[in-house]
């Protein structure tokens, strides 16, 4: 230890902190591609948030310039192109590590208990994530944004008896207009990210608590040799920084090829109309949110009105959501990671996952009489894989678990 680093660690935990998390964390060592989105996430996190202060810097929050400026930005702005593109699919990218992240628990039990928190905080993390995308699409204020805003915000108005107070206190107006903007601008810019990067700091605090779960759903702590280390486990530093970093640097080169050659994927990642400015008097042809959101927004259109009302669709909406808080207590299989669970619990996930992916199809496409009973279909399973988690996963033969994890 050097005279500088004593100096610091009298008067700050520096190098103990760095070894409880770091070199002396001790990692399962049989982790596999599922456990490299963790890492991406925060990798995204720090690019939006970073990219985000540079185009913040050119940006104007006022519904007569937003679109012009973000014009600027596109045209004027020197690599302002590349920083709003980054930051436009970088929203899609973190989506798509987000989704794998999510599956990997699905597949290893990862929420299971001790992991119920950091589960809890994951979702809270994904749910504002949603909030954040949604209110980063309305910023640019172009056809989709300006008429996304108006089908999502109108939603909240079908509450009983609330309702139309609550859209005007959302709105800050009586229809989406320039307090509309400036409060989603706020809102996406400061109040949503920090609570993000309080979040996220809480995830990890919380993983370091109980430790990593892995791929055979072991838990490497009940097995440790006469130092007190687990003999499943390697320290974090080096040999994951190390791997994470090899992936990291594979992410970005598949990331700058779709910044570079296909920034709006085709729609997907950003929409053609909102290249066209908003216009409270024209509506596009066909609305849709983008893709990490259109399962939900299926739910929505899945179930009927009940007296003129939308709310049934949107409590449907918001309880698939939030239905997955309950994952850790309604799972109860006696076995944690998919390797040795019952070939009936891997053939009901995968119905879960094909449902969740045909809802997002489903979501994007115009609403036909054939596609409103599949999104009917699909909704149905995608509630009953819940609601009767607790009575199919203690069904069928379990795999007896190792005692130490497998290569
Ligand atoms: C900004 C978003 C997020 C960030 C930056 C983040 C970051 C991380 C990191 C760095 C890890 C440890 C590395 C790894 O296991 O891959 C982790 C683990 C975990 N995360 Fe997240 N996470 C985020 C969102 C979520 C969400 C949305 C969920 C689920 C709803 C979630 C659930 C979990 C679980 C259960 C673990 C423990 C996994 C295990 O040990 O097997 N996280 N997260």
């Amino acid at each position: 230890m050097n005279n500088k680093q004593s100096w610091i660690d009298q008067r700050f935990p520096l190098t103990r902190v760095i070894n409880e998390h770091l070199a002396e964390y001790y990692t399962p060592r049989n982790f596999n591609f599922w456990y490299f989105f963790g890492g991406l996430a925060v990798v995204m996190l720090i690019m939006q948030l970073v990219t985000g202060i540079f185009l913040t810097m050119h940006y104007k929050p006022d519904a007569e310039y937003a679109f012009a400026s973000v014009e600027y930005i596109m045209r004027d702005v020197e690599w302002g192109w590349f920083i709003r593109y980054m930051h436009s699919t970088g929203a899609s990218a973190f989506f798509v590590i987000i989704y794998l992240h999510m599956m990997r628990a699905l597949l290893y039990g990862s929420y299971k208990g001790p992991r119920e928190l950091i589960w809890i905080l994951g979702m809270v993390l994904y749910i504002l994530l949603l909030a954040e995308a949604f209110m980063g699409y309305v910023l640019p204020w172009g056809q989709m944004s300006f008429w996304g805003a108006q089908v999502i915000i109108s939603l909240f108005g079908s509450v009983p008896i609330v309702g139309p107070d609550l859209l005007v206190w959302i709105l800050g107006d009586y229809a989406v207009g320039d307090s509309t903007l400036n409060r989603f601008f706020s809102l996406h810019v400061v109040v949503i990210p920090l609570i993000l990067v309080v979040l996220v700091f809480l995830h990890i605090v919380a993983l370091h608590h109980v430790g990593s779960n892995n791929p055979d759903g072991i838990e490497i702590k009940k097995n440790k040799d006469a130092d007190g280390i687990p003999k499943d486990g390697i320290p974090f530093h080096p040999y994951f920084t190390i791997k994470d970093s090899v992936v990291v640097v594979g992410f970005l080169w598949i990331f700058c090829a779709v910044v570079f050659y296909a920034p709006a994927l085709n729609g997907y990642f950003l929409e053609a109309p909102n290249f066209i400015e908003a216009n409270p008097l024209k509506t596009p042809e066909h609305i849709a949110p983008l893709w990490y959101l259109t399962p939900y927004y299926s739910v929505l259109r899945a179930i009927p009105p009940l007296f003129g009302s939308q709310f049934p669709g949107v409590l449907a909406m918001f309880a698939a959501l939030g239905v997955f808080f309950l994952l850790p207590w309604l799972d109860r299989s006696p076995v944690k990671s998919i390797r040795y669970r019952s070939p009936i619990y891997k053939w009901i996930l995968g119905i879960f996952v094909v449902s969740f992916i045909i809802l997002g199809w489903l979501g994007v496409q115009p609403v036909t009489p054939l596609y409103a009973l599949l999104a009917r279909i699909f909704t149905t399973l995608y509630f009953a894989f819940f609601i009767l988690m607790p009575w199919f996963s203690t069904l069928g033969k379990t795999k007896e678990v190792p005692e130490r994890v497998t290569e």
